[in-house]
């Protein structure tokens, strides 16, 4: 299923993008992010891309399956290796034809056994997983290479691994102008569910169902021994007309792996049926990222019903969409107590942004009247509908707080 549904036509923001970018933690955090789908670079293909604030050329051997990426002006008088030739498994540049390794070095100069041995231009770490190619980035300025160790490797999914899970689906999200953290921040902000998520919408498009309501209980947590991860658990029941049907509640566990760049959903309808979705962010500027969604399920559930739980979350994640286009980085923001962990998610993703300082003092106390004392917040809300008590949380400075379920 190649899925292109129902894509709403893309609206320039009326709010400038300098004036929200000021806003914002810097563009390109720390992290894997996916560049492109495996088969659109064959064996000794060669291609040129502008992403994460760089220039790149990748190109796949011609006698293997690996994939190099690197800096894509040549370092001797800067031609475009984008537009070169893969000759085995080096780049040939396409104006004096001098060739580099994948590490970034000089491997042969036609013309002149004079080869600088000591010029390596920048290359970066990349892996190849489930049909997609994943290059590593650093921010701050550090130069990279191929070599370069690495904090964890892309994620991977234990079913599609041993073949229970087969791969069932794409779409194309397309260019969303949007700063990647806002993905982070959606899944701590337990506020929004209901005031953006709560009307039940018909799968793949923007039409809601009429009287048909979600509920929605939310928890956060962090894992210190896998402390790049934040695993988000969001349960919705639905309500038809004030009823609660408790048969139809459905469960989304999401994985984050990195600030924003890649998400691994488990989502699961009654019956436990089960579908693993990746959500992936490329930043191509700084408000501007490719969103691709992949999907796999055992081969036993019928492809209509897959299409129903996909479809279900991209209809849903497109009403954020709206808002992520519009908005600025409020820092510090003035929470009230039933708002959900958005401090612990930002202290969590500080790591991404090795270099990033705050513009001003996070929860800094104001004078103000609408500010709130954070050093005990409960969620999520406890509703007379919801029928949950609220769970709380020290509000102190550890990365690590965990939200107990609820519900
Ligand atoms: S510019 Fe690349 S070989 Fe001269
Ligand atoms: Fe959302």
């Amino acid at each position: 299923m190649d899925s292109k549904i129902l894509r709403p036509k893309h609206r320039a923001s009326p709010v400038s993008d300098d004036l929200r970018l000021a806003s914002y933690p810097p563009p390109y955090p720390d992290g894997w992010y996916r560049l492109m789908s495996s088969k659109s670079l064959r064996r000794g293909q060669v291609r040129y891309l502008e992403c994460l604030g760089r220039a790149l050329v990748v190109w796949r051997s011609e006698d293997a399956d690996d994939v190099h990426a690197m800096r894509a002006f040549c370092p001797h008088l800067g031609a475009n290796l984008g537009h070169g030739r893969v000759r085995k498994d080096r780049i040939e540049c396409p104006f004096h034809a001098w060739q580099f390794s994948g590490d970034g070095r000089v491997a042969c100069i036609p013309y002149s056994d004079n080869v600088p041995s000591r010029i390596v231009t920048e290359s970066f770490p990349v892996e190849e997983v489930y049909g997609q190619i994943f290059l590593y980035h650093r921010g701050g300025g550090i130069r990279q290479q191929a070599s370069d160790e690495v904090p964890y490797p892309v994620p991977r999914v234990r079913e599609v691994d041993d073949g229970s899970f087969t791969f069932r689906g794409h779409h194309d999200g397309g260019r969303v102008r949007m700063h990647i953290i806002e993905i982070v921040e959606n899944a701590a902000d337990f506020a929004h569910f209901a005031s953006t998520h709560g009307r039940m919408i018909i799968p793949w498009t923007q039409i809601p169902i009429p009287g048909v309501e979600l509920e929605y209980t939310s928890s956060l947590e962090f894992d210190d021994d896998r402390p790049w991860t934040m695993r988000a658990q969001v349960r919705t029941v639905p309500k038809v007309f004030g009823r609660r049907l408790e048969r139809a509640k459905g469960n989304g566990v999401v994985t984050y792996s990195g600030a924003g760049s890649i998400l691994n959903f488990r989502l699961t309808i009654p019956g436990q049926r089960e579908v693993a979705l990746y959500q992936t962010h490329l930043p191509i500027a700084p408000l501007e990222q490719q969103v691709d969604f992949h999907w796999f399920a055992n081969p036993g559930i019928p492809r209509l019903l897959v299409w129903y739980i996909v479809g279900n979350w991209i209809s849903q994640w497109r009403k954020d969409v709206r808002i992520w286009e519009n908005k600025v980085y409020a820092e510090p923001p003035v929470l009230c107590r039933d708002d959900g962990p958005v401090g612990c998610a930002r202290r969590w993703y500080r790591q991404f942004f090795p270099d990033w300082q705050p513009a001003r003092k996070p929860y800094a106390a104001s004078a103000e009247t609408d500010t709130v004392d954070r050093s005990r917040v409960a969620w999520p809300v406890s509703s007379p509908d919801a029928g949950g008590g609220a769970k709380e949380y020290d509000g102190a400075d550890s990365p690590s707080v965990s939200a107990g379920e609820t519900g």
